[in-house]
């Protein structure tokens, strides 16, 4: 039987060829030749999948106007999960897309009770830090609260309300109480945002998310082709696997075990690798003569995710440590390394990085 996405549920991991056949979600694999010099992320088929991206292509091909949009519901520090939005975002820029980033302080007010002015804060301390820090651009970058977002936005989140049937919001939500319809229609606000008349009108905009998100793209999808009051393309959308938590299992934000913030220290970020879950067999022996589970890794996880961008030496990585030469001890060593040097240098650079925010809070 065919399961229904929560958006707001807690986040699965897993089983990505059932959900691309049950939502109609298309493989990434056959695009990824045509991206100019594809990021990791896309060519470790970590984006997975997508609707409609070839549009994107096109105008990438084609040199014509495009836009990336994606939102943040702040919560907790900023981790390598959250890193990978962040590179996808730098990556759409460097493609040429122009840039909208939503903070969802609606939504994290309505569907997780917090006050519209601690989303602020998390959201510029955490967030927005970050991504200048990883190589976020303030040129075509649209960096805003969804609370303080221009009034049409606001007018074009409640006329959506007439494209939506009950039947259809219970289909893709499931049970729906008056708060997520409201961050529901927000963000479809969002995400058609980039072609409203003001900003130009309709174009190819592409929305990278987890798969959590995909109901918001059906509904925002559904909404694009039915309004009258003017045309929408219908948004493209990209899907990524989530990463693990370190000790296997869910990464979560209220659980810093769980996770490796950008903010660690390099020894404590350390120490985390040195617990976390790896595929090694029990005994020495053991995974010299059968090689690890690479399935099972976390730290070969954060390696392909993250810390290792040469796909020769990640390959070399698998081989060794599959077939048994390489230890987990000796897998984790070299994670720790990588950590360390990337956790230093991304710590000094969100010091500058905290002197540039006005770049981006002043076009807002
Ligand atoms: N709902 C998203 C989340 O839970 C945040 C979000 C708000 C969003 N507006 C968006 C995501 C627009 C993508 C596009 O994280």
């Amino acid at each position: 039987m065919q399961e229904n996405i929560d958006p707001w549920g807690d986040v699965q991991a897993g089983d990505y060829d059932r959900k691309m056949e049950d939502f109609g979600i298309d493989p990434m694999e056959p695009l990824v030749d045509r991206l100019p010099k594809p990021h990791k992320l896309f060519r470790r088929d970590i984006v997975y999948g997508h609707r409609d991206f070839g549009r994107i292509l096109n105008a990438v091909e084609n040199g014509s106007p495009f836009a990336m949009m994606t939102g943040l519901m702040p919560s907790g520090q900023f981790h390598f999960g959250h890193k990978m939005v962040a590179d996808q975002i730098i990556y759409h820029q460097e493609l040429g897309a122009e840039v909208y980033v939503a903070v969802a302080d609606i939504e994290s007010y309505l569907t997780r009770d917090m006050p519209l002015e601690e989303a602020r804060e998390f959201a510029v301390e955490q967030y927005l830090t970050n991504y200048i820090a990883l190589g976020l651009e303030p040129e075509n970058v649209n960096f805003y609260f969804q609370s303080e977002g221009s009034t049409n936005y606001h007018t074009m989140s409640k006329l959506f309300a007439r494209n939506v049937t009950q039947n259809e919001v219970e289909a893709v939500y499931g049970d729906v109480d008056p708060e997520k319809l409201t961050s529901a229609l927000t963000q479809v606000a969002d995400i058609l945002q980039p072609q409203f008349e003001e900003r130009g009108g309709p174009k190819p905009v592409v929305v990278p998310v987890g798969t959590d998100q995909d109901p918001h793209i059906r509904l925002a999808r559904d909404i694009a082709s039915r309004f009258s009051g003017q045309d929408f393309a219908k948004p493209a959308s990209t899907y990524h696997k989530f990463m693990r938590g370190l000790q296997g299992g869910k990464m979560s934000s209220s659980d810093p075990n769980s996770y490796i913030a950008l903010t660690d220290d390099p020894e404590e970020a350390c120490e985390k690798i040195d617990r976390a879950k790896t595929g090694g067999k029990q005994s020495r022996e053991a995974q010299r003569k059968h090689g690890a589970d690479i399935e099972e890794d976390v730290v070969f996880e954060l390696l392909a995710f993250h810390l290792i961008d040469d796909d020769e030496r990640l390959r070399e990585i698998h081989r060794q440590y599959s077939e048994g030469e390489m230890l987990s001890g000796e897998l984790k060593e070299i994670a720790k390394e990588e950590m360390r040097s990337f956790l230093r240098e991304h710590q000094e650079r969100r010091e500058e990085a905290h002197e540039r925010m006005q770049e981006f809070l002043a076009r807002s």
